[in-house]
């Protein structure tokens, strides 16, 4: 799952992973545990996150090829935010072969009004937006009752960098999976209403998969 942040990536996955029953591998969530945990990994990357700039390749690489190889992965995936670099796309061919690649697309304005709203669990991950989808109780998630927060890449100036990062590395990998004809763009700037607009686009892509 491709797209800048805020495009949604997170929070069509999570439905997708439902429908399907295959795994969402939310790479980005996957570094933020490990900050949280304080492992080796967590130590190393904590600036990069915190700055909204991307974790060396070799670090996603290593991490991405590891969380595959489980067996919850051998029937399929949602792989959300990776590969964000030619280095990881080239380097994801050589382990797992990717289907198809799901380009989300939408507005600066939507972009940042979603981002600027959004509130994760600590606990489980699960997605929210203060405006758009508000929890039943403010601060608290209505799947598992873990807190809400803010990121700490959702300061203006770190979601500012990630937008330049992403149109600096991450765009020339859109291209690279158009050019071997996996790209599939899809219009993420339906309102959360509208959701299922997005989920069907999804849905034509995938019909095909094994
Ligand atoms: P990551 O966590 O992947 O962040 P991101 O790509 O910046 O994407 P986001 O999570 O911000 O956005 P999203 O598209 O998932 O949107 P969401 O569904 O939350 O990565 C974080 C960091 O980890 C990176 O900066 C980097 O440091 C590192 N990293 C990760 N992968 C890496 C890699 N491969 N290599 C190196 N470093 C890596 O939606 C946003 C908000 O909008 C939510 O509040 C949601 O509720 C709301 N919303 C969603 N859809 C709608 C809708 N249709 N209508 C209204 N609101 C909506």
């Amino acid at each position: 799952m491709l797209g800048p942040p805020g495009a949604g990536k997170g929070t069509y996955a999570e439905i997708l992973s439902d429908k399907y029953n295959v795994p969402r591998i939310p790479v980005g969530d996957l570094f933020r545990q490990a900050i949280k945990d304080e492992t080796k990994l967590g130590k190393k990357i904590k600036k990069y996150v915190s700055h909204g700039d991307l974790v060396p390749d070799e670090m996603a690489i290593d991490l991405v090829k590891e969380r595959l190889q489980e067996d919850d992965c051998q029937n399929g995936f949602f792989l959300d935010g990776f590969p964000r670099t030619i280095i990881q796309a080239e380097a994801m061919e050589k382990f797992k072969k990717i289907d198809k690649a799901l380009n989300f697309v939408a507005s600066d304005r939507v972009l940042m009004s979603r981002l600027s709203g959004r509130r994760t669990c600590r606990e489980c991950g699960a997605i929210y937006h203060v405006e758009n989808i508000p929890p039943k109780v403010e601060g608290i998630c209505d799947r598992c009752g873990g807190r809400l927060y803010k990121r700490s890449d959702e300061k203006p100036q770190a979601i500012k960098n990630r937008l330049r990062v992403y149109r600096e590395k991450t765009k020339p990998v859109i291209d690279y999976f158009r050019k071997k004809g996996l790209l599939a763009d899809i219009d993420a700037n339906y309102r959360i209403e509208e959701v299922d607009k997005v989920i069907s686009q999804c849905e034509k892509h995938l019909q095909n998969l094994s």
